[in-house]
């Protein structure tokens, strides 16, 4: 079976070509493409994503995106695949959209089966793509001529891994999850107000440091622990992190971080910040983010009974979250697992691997008249 899939719920316009053969219950998975076209030098002027600008970007850029995914997959046309899917929320509704109507026009042509399928689920199901063993030469021959990376269904032996408590960490969403199995989520605890990865892109901004934030953050902070600085600046609050529930806040945060900026500037009396210090705060303010993450995530699967935790989501892309959460679980004997770098931030990879789970299990087939954009899709 070959899964295409659309994704452009927010700045990425994206498309991926998903092989699955074998068993339904261990198939054998390929990503045969997994194409991105990127917004980002376009955004980085507004310091974020510009909703309407993003979309008039996905209209113009899909029909180049399909094109070569389906060259990457060695694929002729939409016609070769078996199913289409497309992010339909939650996200931007001008950008869910643009990809819902590009993806309703091949299922109409080349008369496919449409799959809606939440992001956010994407997202957790980025953890199922898996690099494999490369065994033969041939397969080799395969990847070197650029067809597709291997991917590995987690052979999770049914019920081992789950309860999983996932950690979905993304520009848009913050979010700790339940996964009691495929396709059952009972939501824990989100975030009040910021998401992680917004808390990300708004700190950088204040301190100068470029968009996306949350890379530019994390080079930052990596520049203070190499200089071995020591900088003796106020530690910055740990938001709502010995609250009783499992949400999170991290608007306080940003707020945080510009009255110290500010502090910092009067006292040295300048308008800038040094490099430095600069350097300095970046590594606090990422510290700050991790520790309440990490806290939390812990003192839920502790509290659940988790038998796994899964993190996913943009932010999942930061070096020492991913070494913290891992530290941290270990000492509570929970494994973790953690997409591959290429599977954390946006794409359509995860859209497919996500839509193949729910179209396994649900066998639903969708009106194209009823698959609309929900910005505000919850999973349940
Ligand atoms: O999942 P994603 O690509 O898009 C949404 O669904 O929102 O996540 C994007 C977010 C951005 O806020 C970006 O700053 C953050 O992920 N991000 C990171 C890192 N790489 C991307 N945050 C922290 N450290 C990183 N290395
Ligand atoms: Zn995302």
């Amino acid at each position: 079976m070959l899964i295409l899939a659309i994704e452009t719920s927010c700045d990425d316009t994206a498309i991926a070509v998903l092989k699955v053969t074998g068993a339904k219950a261990k198939p054998d998975l390929v990503v045969l493409s997994n194409t991105i076209s990127s917004q980002v030098k376009l955004h980085s002027k507004y310091g974020g994503v510009y909703p309407t600008l993003a979309a008039r970007e996905h209209e113009k850029n899909l029909p180049k995106v399909l094109k070569k995914s389906l060259k990457d997959a060695g694929l002729k046309s939409p016609a070769d695949v078996d199913i289409i899917a497309v992010t339909s929320g939650p996200g931007l509704s001008v950008a869910l959209w643009r990809g819902i109507n590009f993806a309703k026009e091949l299922a109409k042509k080349y008369d496919k089966p449409l799959v809606p399928t939440n992001h956010i689920e994407g997202h957790i199901y980025s953890n199922w793509l898996r690099p494999v063993a490369v065994k033969s030469k041939l397969q080799i021959t395969y990847l070197r001529r650029g067809f597709g990376r291997q991917a590995n269904y987690k052979k999770d032996g049914g019920q081992k891994m789950f309860p999983a408590l996932c950690l979905i960490v993304s520009g848009g969403h913050t979010e700790l999850t339940l996964m009691s199995g495929h396709g059952k989520y009972k939501l824990v605890g989100r975030t009040r107000d910021d998401a992680a990865g917004e808390a990300f892109d708004k700190i950088a901004r204040i301190l100068g440091l470029g968009y996306p934030g949350g890379p530019a953050i994390s080079a930052t902070a990596e520049k203070f622990k190499i200089l071995n600085l020591k900088f003796k600046i106020p530690t910055l609050p740990r938001p709502m992190i010995y609250s009783k529930d499992y949400d999170f806040s991290f608007s306080g945060l940003k707020t945080a971080v510009l009255y110290l900026v500010k502090g910092q500037n009067e006292k040295n009396k300048t308008k800038k910040l040094s490099p430095a210090l600069k350097t300095a705060i970046a590594a606090e303010a990422q510290q700050a983010i991790i520790d309440v993450l990490v806290y939390k995530t812990l003192k839920a699967a502790k509290e659940f009974k988790a038998k796994s935790i899964m993190l996913s989501g943009g932010v999942s892309a930061n070096k020492l979250l991913r070494e913290t959460l891992k530290k941290e679980a270990a000492k509570i004997k929970t494994p973790v697992s953690i997409p591959e770098m290429e599977y954390t931030t946006d794409n359509a990879a995860m859209i497919a691997m996500a839509a193949y789970q729910s179209y396994k299990l649900k066998a639903i087939s969708y009106k194209l008249d009823d698959i609309e954009a929900d910005a505000n899709w919850e999973l349940v």
